[in-house]
């Protein structure tokens, strides 16, 4: 972790140790345990700002995601959503679960996989419903620590929960109970696409640079034409970024959780897998999965609402925010009009905005109109409520630019990363082939 991560660290650390006293401060009685590293610790989870809107709205293809690129115009039904009956659903599940219970035996496989070790490893549990969730970061992680938290919470507070900002609700913290580590208990996997999970870590860490330090180490790792801690570097293409991903591979580095493989996030081959839930399909499966484990009604009304309010004119104000605020210490060299305008773009990456609508540079009259943050949340969704995309628009939208991200990634890299990838590739069922 670099200085600046760490920093920020401690600070969320500070922040969610406070938010645990606010929490039991109303009568909310949480125990959403962790394992960290595969040591128990006192705190719940680490979210970063940013964790708190943007895994929310990474879900390219899912129903979830879609309904809110949809805007107001369209009425968003969220986990309602499921367009298979209940009976194929099952089946849906149930060859997922065949599919990587045959990668497990299949020793071959995987004693040819290189595997990475991640830098974190949590896990989420609920003494409640006597299940775990495997939380990995940029799929839909934060609405899941939300779920944990309405599940073990006591009836009747949920609105207090929620009616907090959500970044001041980042969990909670205890000990943990020595059967989380009971590898029978049964587990939820979340999974995505490495392709698209890739380059969204990419346009989020590197390109609006909500990891400041990441452009440096990406850089010296593929160039070595810099200083590590060199932190102005705004311009790392991601054909290097993903060389990073090989040669850190190649090293036997600690891989950053955003992108490190789910296999080697979540172990499922030690674990009791009972339930995948694909970003690609996240309403529909995050709702199956509450079923499976017999969540009360109640709740499930309730994490409704809350993915009622991720749709799009409530949750880009806080991304742009976000950036504002993680990007402050960098922004000598990182000016906030080369910030806004990158948010600009990856708000067009993400279907969220239609690539013909032009930037809105004629509201920016003075330099100094792009460093007032509320100005810009006005200007953006202002232009972007204007011209609504429907779901197909966006969805198509998004896979055109993955298609183009990719499109110049030269093959040597493309097979490495298919390398490093490749148990994500198989396990969960996904193409190798190379987005278009
Ligand atoms: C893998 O996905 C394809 C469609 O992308 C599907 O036809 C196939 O049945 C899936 N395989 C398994 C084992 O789930
Ligand atoms: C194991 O995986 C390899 C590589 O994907 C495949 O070629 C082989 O057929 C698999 N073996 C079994 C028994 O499924
Ligand atoms: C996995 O969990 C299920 C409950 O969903 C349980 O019935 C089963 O025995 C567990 N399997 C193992 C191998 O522990
Ligand atoms: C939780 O589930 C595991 C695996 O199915 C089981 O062994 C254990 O007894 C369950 N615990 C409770 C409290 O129900
Ligand atoms: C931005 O400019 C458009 C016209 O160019 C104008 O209608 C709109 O009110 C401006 N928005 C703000 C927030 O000033
Ligand atoms: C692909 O990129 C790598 C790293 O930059 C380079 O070593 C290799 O020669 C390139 N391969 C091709 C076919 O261009």
């Amino acid at each position: 972790m670099s200085e600046l991560e760490s920093k920020e660290f401690w600070k969320v650390k500070k922040r969610v140790l406070t938010s645990y006293l606010i929490v039991l401060g109303f009568g909310g009685f949480l125990v959403t345990y962790i394992v960290e590293n595969d040591r128990p610790t006192r705190i719940a989870s680490v979210f970063k700002v940013n964790d708190v809107t943007k895994d929310w709205v990474k879900a390219p293809g899912s129903s979830f995601g879609s309904s809110h690129s949809r805007n107001t115009k369209e009425k968003m039904t969220s986990l309602e959503e499921s367009n298979t009956s209940p009976d194929a659903y099952v089946d849906t599940q149930k060859n997922r679960l065949h599919l990587i219970n045959n990668i497990c035996l299949n020793k071959t496989l995987l004693k040819s996989s290189s595997l990475v070790r991640p830098k974190f490893r949590r896990v989420y549990f609920t003494t409640k419903y006597n299940f775990s969730f495997c939380k990995v970061p940029k799929i839909g992680s934060t609405f899941w620590t939300q779920v944990f938290q309405v599940l073990e919470s006591n009836r009747g507070n949920y609105g207090e929960i929620f009616g907090r900002k959500r970044a001041e609700v980042h969990g909670t913290s205890d000990r943990l109970p020595g059967n989380v580590k009971d590898t029978s208990i049964p587990l939820i996997i979340p999974t995505r696409n490495p392709f698209s999970r890739l380059y969204s870590a990419f346009v989020d860490k590197s390109y609006l640079r909500l990891f400041p330090s990441i452009n440096g180490v990406v850089r010296k790792l593929v160039s070595k034409t810099t200083e590590k801690r060199d932190l102005c570097l705004n311009d790392v293409s991601f054909s290097e970024f993903l060389e990073h991903v090989v040669v850190s591979a190649r090293r036997r580095m600690t891989f950053n959780e955003h992108w490190a493989p789910v296999y080697s996030v979540c172990t499922p081959c030690d674990k009791n897998v009972t339930f995948i839930v694909k970003q690609e399909s996240f309403a529909t499966d995050v709702e199956n999965a509450l079923r499976h484990f017999w969540v009360n009604e109640d709740e499930i009304k309730v994490l409704k609402s809350v993915l009622h309010d991720h749709r799009i004119e409530t949750s880009l104000p806080g991304i742009i925010r976000t950036v504002y605020l993680r990007t402050k210490p960098i922004r000598k060299c990182f000016t906030a009009e080369i910030m806004v305008k990158r948010i600009w773009t990856s708000f067009q990456i993400q279907g969220y905005v239609s690539n013909k609508v032009h930037f809105p540079a004629q509201n920016f009259t003075k330099s100094r109109d792009y460093e007032n943050t509320e100005f810009v949340v006005k200007v953006l969704m202002e232009t972007i409520m204007r011209s609504p995309l429907t779901s197909e628009e966006s969805r198509s939208q998004r896979q055109q630019a993955l298609a183009h991200a990719y499109k110049d990634i030269n093959d040597t890299i493309l097979t490495d990363i298919k390398k490093i990838y490749a148990l994500d590739f198989k396990a969960f069922n996904y193409s190798e082939t190379k987005p278009s």
